[in-house]
């Protein structure tokens, strides 16, 4: 059962609070909280106060994409009571085994994304310990771009490796993804779903979460 993981990036920061009760409402499994600091990726979103004041929202648990320089110096101010995820990039950590452990030692499960130039192989030493593994299939920084179709090839690699090493983490995908490839994606093993424009572009945004659901259910 495929999970949909709508990017609240491309949402409507002035109605934030009503858009993520509407997707979660409509069957959006997790709430995708896209991090972004301006020096790791070219681009500034918004902080851990925004996603805290979703928290009085009806929401389905938040999963944490920290697009940042120094993620360890942040993690405490992600951690709530609706954070399931909280995923930090191999690019931005120079100790990524304690950085793990700071994640878990919250009791939040831990993940590690991959820009779309770094390979499965950097992981390597680590799978075993990650309860998520994101494959970026675009340059991090801005929602609506397109697509990179080599990234479906990290995806198969990661499903070959946990069914042949007995690994648990999910695999998720987040960049470009639309009803037109998310089944492609599926196929080749993905778990977790982001979508942020083909989402919250949606003149009916609660019919697209079930559009994608039906398609990655
Ligand atoms: C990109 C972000 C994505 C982005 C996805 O840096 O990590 O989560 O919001 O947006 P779409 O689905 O529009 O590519
Ligand atoms: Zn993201």
């Amino acid at each position: 059962m495929g999970v949909l993981a709508p990017s609240i990036l491309s949402a409507d920061f002035s109605r934030l609070g009503e858009q993520v009760q509407l997707i979660s409402n409509a069957g959006a499994g997790l709430v995708h909280i896209d991090v972004m600091d301006g020096h790791f990726v070219p681009n500034i979103s918004f902080g851990a106060p925004v996603m805290k004041s979703l928290n009085g929202w009806n929401t389905s648990p938040y999963d944490v994409h920290l697009m940042i320089e120094n993620p360890d110096q942040y993690i405490g101010d992600f951690v709530t009571e609706k954070t399931e995820y909280i995923v930090v990039h191999q690019e931005a950590c120079r100790h990524l085994h304690r950085t793990i452990q700071n994640i878990k030692s919250h009791g939040v499960k831990a993940g590690v994304s991959l820009n779309p130039a770094t390979p499965v192989s950097s992981l390597e030493c680590i799978l075993g310990e990650l309860d998520l593994v994101l494959v970026m299939s675009v340059n991090p920084g801005f929602g609506g771009q397109k697509f990179i179709p080599q990234t479906l090839e990290k995806i198969k690699e990661l499903d070959a490796l946990r069914k042949e090493k007995g690994y648990t983490y999910q695999i998720e995908i987040d960049g470009g993804v639309s009803l037109d490839n998310v089944k492609l994606i599926r196929d080749a093993g993905c778990d977790i779903f982001v979508a942020g424009s083909a989402v919250f572009g949606a003149e009916d945004i609660a019919q697209r979460v079930k559009d994608f659901n039906a398609l990655i259910g």
